[in-house]
């Protein structure tokens, strides 16, 4: 006996009878003369197939299967069908019947056309344990537990499951975009087929729409005699992760959102349209809002780009996953070195959480990497980080510098000093530069775009609290 299990619905009892007798040893078996009937047991016995009869007396077997398919999608539904009335097959086949068989029924042929039709579901399930196995293996887990991470886990599952939405995700670098257009391939229906990764940023200007939509032969001086396949030809039945999307140049943006719009696409020198079916997760740290508004970005492929968004916030806005993300880092290292560090020193943990960490979760990654192999103790401590503690000054530990008090149950509004800090230094690099961006990035050890995005954010938020000011008191 299998752990199948099996409906027969038809309205004569020889047929009922006669199928039963002969593979009820193999199945669980549950025989109805009505369609109605079956229904009703639908959700008490769960059946993984049915064999259902065409002409049955009141809701009649076409009616029935698309009830039953309409309640469970993944149901196998096997047809019986009188001779005459074979015409109808075809309807039943369009409504997603598996198979038929025709009246009278031969047994053996019976018993192996169900046969297949549950090997179908035994692959369905195999693949599914499969992918999640390739998931656990390949993949690098995407962790948090703050309440950001958890909507974006969220927001990951359901995304993955419909292959053919685009993507976009957005937050500062190291974040883990990456990881995260990842994690949505593996766990979509595509995970068997390819995961391209193009950086949009790192290819030249003029080669970017060879790169994606690839060349025919002889198409430029210099292009190889037998063309080229693009890389969304490569990422066909899979994913293509446009990474740095922002540096797309105009001519390549059109190209994109014509494909994205009918899944067309031309090779350059090519005349003939060729379509293919890939999903499209592309992630920028760049504001593309901005972008629109200056004319560097179509406003129509950033909302094509982005049917579904997910912002990934900066590691200091994830509250204790810096805590968490510690914890985790040492653990994969420890395995990693084969080392047996016991933990990370209180100290340590202080600071971590209060470590500006521009470079987010890389930063860290790269920051307990090097820790746990240098350690000299058994636990993490700050020497072991390369983070000097502000509170353990020259004079005396107990002092704290001027910008600091140390902490007191009543806490601190942690967000304000930051802000207040950023304003402070910001404001002075801007100075020191002479108002010029890229210098005064430079003087905080900031890339320029991210030093750009906080700057404009530092204005925004002084602009509203300033506006704030301004209002008469109520
Ligand atoms: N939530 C997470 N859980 C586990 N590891 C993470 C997580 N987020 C990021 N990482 C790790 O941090 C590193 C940086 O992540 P990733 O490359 O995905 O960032 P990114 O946002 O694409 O950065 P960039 O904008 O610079 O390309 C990777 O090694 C990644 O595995
Ligand atoms: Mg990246």
């Amino acid at each position: 006996m299998t752990d199948y299990t099996l409906f027969i619905v038809d309205d004569e009892k020889t047929i009922r009878e006669g199928i039963t007798a002969y593979i009820e040893d193999d199945y669980q078996l549950f025989a109805y003369q009505t369609a109605e009937d079956a229904l009703e047991n639908l959700s008490v016995h769960n059946p993984d197939l049915i064999l259902l009869d065409i002409g049955l007396p009141g809701m009649n077997g076409i009616q029935a299967l698309k009830k039953f398919r309409s309640i469970r999608p993944d149901l196998l539904v096997i047809m019986i069908t009188a001779y005459e009335d074979v015409g109808s097959v075809i309807d039943c086949m369009r409504n997603g019947a598996y198979d038929y068989i025709i009246k009278p029924i031969q047994m053996e042929g019976l018993e192996v056309t169900i046969a297949n039709a549950l090997e179908n579901i035994r692959l369905k399930k195999e693949i599914k344990a499969l992918q999640e196995d390739q998931i656990r293996k390949k993949l690098p887990c995407f962790i948090g537990e703050s309440k950001a991470v958890r909507d974006i886990m969220a927001d990951i599952e359901k995304v993955a499951q419909s292959p053919d939405t685009p993507v976009l995700i957005l937050g500062e670098t190291g974040t883990g975009k990456e990881l995260i257009a990842m994690t949505i391939h593996h766990k979509s229906p595509n995970f068997a087929g390819p995961f391209i990764a193009v950086n949009c940023a790192a290819i030249p200007k003029d080669l970017i729409e060879s790169e994606l939509f690839g060349y025919e032969k002889g198409a430029f001086s210099g292009a190889s005699n037998t063309g080229k396949k693009g890389l969304i030809e490569l990422a066909d039945r899979g994913t293509l992760f446009l990474d740095e999307v922002g540096d797309l140049n105009p001519d390549a943006q059109a190209k994109l959102l014509r494909f994205m719009e009918n899944g067309e696409f031309y090779k350059v020198g090519g005349t003939t349209g060729k379509t293919v079916k890939t999903r499209i997760v592309s992630a920028t740290n760049k504001d593309l809002e901005e972008m629109i508004e200056s004319g560097a970005y179509r406003r129509d492929l950033f909302y094509r780009i982005g049917v579904i968004k997910i912002r990934v916030p900066s590691l200091n806005e994830r509250g204790d996953d810096v805590l968490v993300f510690a914890r985790y880092f040492l653990h994969i290292f420890n395995e990693k070195f084969k080392r047996s560090l016991t933990g990370i020193s209180e100290q340590a943990l202080r600071l971590l959480k209060a470590y500006p960490w521009k470079g987010n979760v890389r930063e860290m990654k790269n920051m307990m990497e090097r820790a746990v192999l240098m350690a000299e103790g058994h636990e993490v401590t700050p020497k072991d980080l390369g983070i000097d503690d502000p509170l353990s000054g020259d004079e005396s530990a107990d002092a704290p510098p001027l910008a600091l008090t140390p902490l007191t149950p009543d806490g601190v509004d942690l967000n304000a000093m930051k802000s207040y800090l950023d304003e402070f230094y910001f404001s002075q690099a801007m100075d020191l530069a002479k108002g010029n961006e890229t210098g005064a990035a430079k003087m905080l050890n900031l890339k320029h775009h991210a030093f750009r995005y906080q700057y404009k954010k530092i204005i925004r938020e002084k602009a509203a609290e300033d506006s704030k000011g301004d209002e008469p008191d109520q």
